[in-house]
């Protein structure tokens, strides 16, 4: 298991095999595949950086992106990271309303399958899909988030965010605040972090706080003063209005006023804390609209940056690893 392709540019590092051929979560993930896949996208950002941003790393590789949600970020970034690693990326998206669960998510994956894809991302509203279609398919799968499951390129992305910014995760403590209920980005990033040593809180009002939440090794917090005491890093969610039946919150205005984050409760955090959103954020609702373009407190375009460095080490490693094995 130590088939070695050279960097882009040199071929004077191994690149490490990523063990699994899919990526459909970060639960169970060993901490050393989680350093190999960032150590990688480190690589890539600086290619990103250059005026010239094209492989061959997936040369004659086929990527379909599978999206049954909205997205923005997620499905740009896979199609860009696809395409500067020189592969043929094609976009399918599929109108929630339009599908049937069940068969027709197997009809698609197996459709899909006959076209001999390498890799296929899946963006899907209902939590287990994705890890269901992938064992309907004989090509890698990566998760694009899953209902409030999982989304692993998301916290990959936000630990290379931490990593670059602070060196380490390492004993940082990290305050993830708003909608852990219906979060994948938070339940992805809860186990990244323990995996890699970090302090995990959550910060979030009792309706909206997954019960039992602290067996995943987290500390729970029901006030934005005492979650964000002494942090480091601050990551605030969307209120997933789409994933709710029923209101969850008295009013918008009385939320932002208890969990909205604005300088004045950020006080509470270290004098230096960094502030994060996975995207795509509502202005006003869990963060202050000044501070969220605050240069000097937020990382959120540069999780946007790094997003496309993780999705081509993600890409590559699958993909090396079919390599390897074929
Ligand atoms: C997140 C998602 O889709 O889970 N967004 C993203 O991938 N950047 C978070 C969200 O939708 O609020």
């Amino acid at each position: 298991m130590n088939a070695e392709i050279p960097l882009p540019g040199s071929d004077s590092r191994a690149l490490p095999v990523f063990p699994h051929r899919d990526l459909l979560g970060i639960e169970g993930l060993p901490r050393q595949a989680i350093t190999s896949i960032l150590d990688r996208a480190d690589t890539y950002v600086a290619q990103n950086r250059k005026p010239d941003k094209k492989t061959a790393v997936l040369r004659g590789r086929t990527v379909i992106n599978l999206f049954f949600e909205n997205s923005t970020r997620t499905r740009t970034s896979f199609e860009l990271a696809g395409k500067r690693l020189g592969g043929d990326v094609i976009n399918m998206s599929v109108s929630a309303s339009s599908v049937k669960k069940g068969e027709t998510l197997i009809d698609t994956a197996l459709t899909l399958s006959a076209m001999h894809p390498d890799v296929l991302v899946v963006r899907h509203p209902d939590s287990g899909a994705v890890s269901l279609l992938a064992q309907k398919v004989n090509c890698a799968v990566i998760n694009a988030g899953d209902g409030a499951h999982e989304h692993p390129t998301q916290a990959l992305l936000d630990a290379l965010t931490i990593r670059r910014r602070r060196g380490h995760l390492e004993g940082l403590i990290v305050a993830i605040c708003g909608d852990i209920l219906h979060s994948r980005v938070a339940r992805s990033n809860i186990h990244l972090l323990n995996a890699m040593g970090a302090r995990v809180r959550v910060v979030a009002p009792a309706t909206l706080m997954p019960v039992e939440i602290e067996r995943l090794g987290v500390e729970v917090h029901a006030t934005m003063a005492g979650g964000l005491k002494d942090a480091d890093i601050v990551m605030m969610l969307r209120l997933q209005t789409e994933r709710m039946s029923g209101r969850y919150i008295p009013s918008i205005r009385e939320y932002f006023h208890f969990f909205g984050l604005d300088y004045e409760k950020l006080r509470a955090a270290k004098p230096d804390a960094l502030i994060m959103h996975p995207g795509p954020m509502n202005r006003g609702i869990e963060i202050d609209s000044q501070l969220a373009d605050d240069i000097h407190r937020s990382m959120i375009l540069e999780q946007v940056e790094l997003g496309v460095a993780i999705r081509m080490a993600c890409l590559e490693l699958l993909t090396q690893r079919a390599r390897a094995t074929i």
